[in-house]
């Protein structure tokens, strides 16, 4: 099947919408860990925007990191198989460790990275996430920090990608429900 072309996609976040609401996820982070550091992973390649700009909105010490897994083999749809393509280069026993992720939709890869990073022993583990299709999701824990939740539509921009394109766009962008 052939990839929609970009004007089939239509206007869903605007970049000032995703500044302000990012903003605001900064400033709850920097609530709740008051006083404490933090270690921030963001989930490559789609969350390196999101991440970017959430770090410049967190005012507690923290250190970054980054990993990448893959589910996606480039289409439309999940494979349905996640596996890391690589870890974090520190260790996260007893740490507040916040995971960031560009998007959420069947909860696959949240749950895989969950689970695994518990395994290491954080002294917490929060998930952020900047979209959530909840139509789909089944996961085993809570999404403590959500930017948007969204319909069950593709979207791209912002870090999000369709097939590698896109992720430099500065807005999100929708296809039409199925
Ligand atoms: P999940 O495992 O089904 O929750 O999918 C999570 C991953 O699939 C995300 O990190 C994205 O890389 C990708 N993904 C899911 N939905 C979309 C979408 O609408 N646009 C682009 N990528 C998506």
């Amino acid at each position: 099947m052939t990839n929609p072309p970009l004007d089939a996609f239509g206007p869903l976040y605007t970049s000032a919408q995703i500044a302000a609401r990012v903003r605001e996820l900064g400033a709850q982070i920097s609530r709740d860990f008051a006083g404490e550091q933090l270690i921030v992973v963001g989930v490559l390649k789609g969350a390196a925007l999101f991440m970017s700009d959430l770090i410049r909105a967190i005012d507690v010490p923290l250190r970054c990191d980054f990993l990448r897994v893959s589910s996606y083999e480039g289409g439309l749809k999940s494979t349905g198989v996640v596996r890391f393509e690589f870890d974090i280069t520190q260790t996260i026993e007893d740490q507040n460790v916040i995971l960031v992720e560009d998007i959420v939709d069947t909860g696959l890869t949240a749950n895989f990275l969950y689970e695994n990073l518990k395994l290491r022993r954080p002294k917490s583990l929060r998930f952020c996430t900047l979209l959530h299709k909840s139509a789909n999701t089944k996961i085993n824990f809570d999404l403590d920090y959500i930017g948007f939740t969204i319909p069950n539509r593709f979207v791209i921009g912002y870090g999000l990608d369709l097939d590698g394109l896109y992720r430099n766009l500065p807005d999100i962008r929708a296809l039409p429900e199925d």
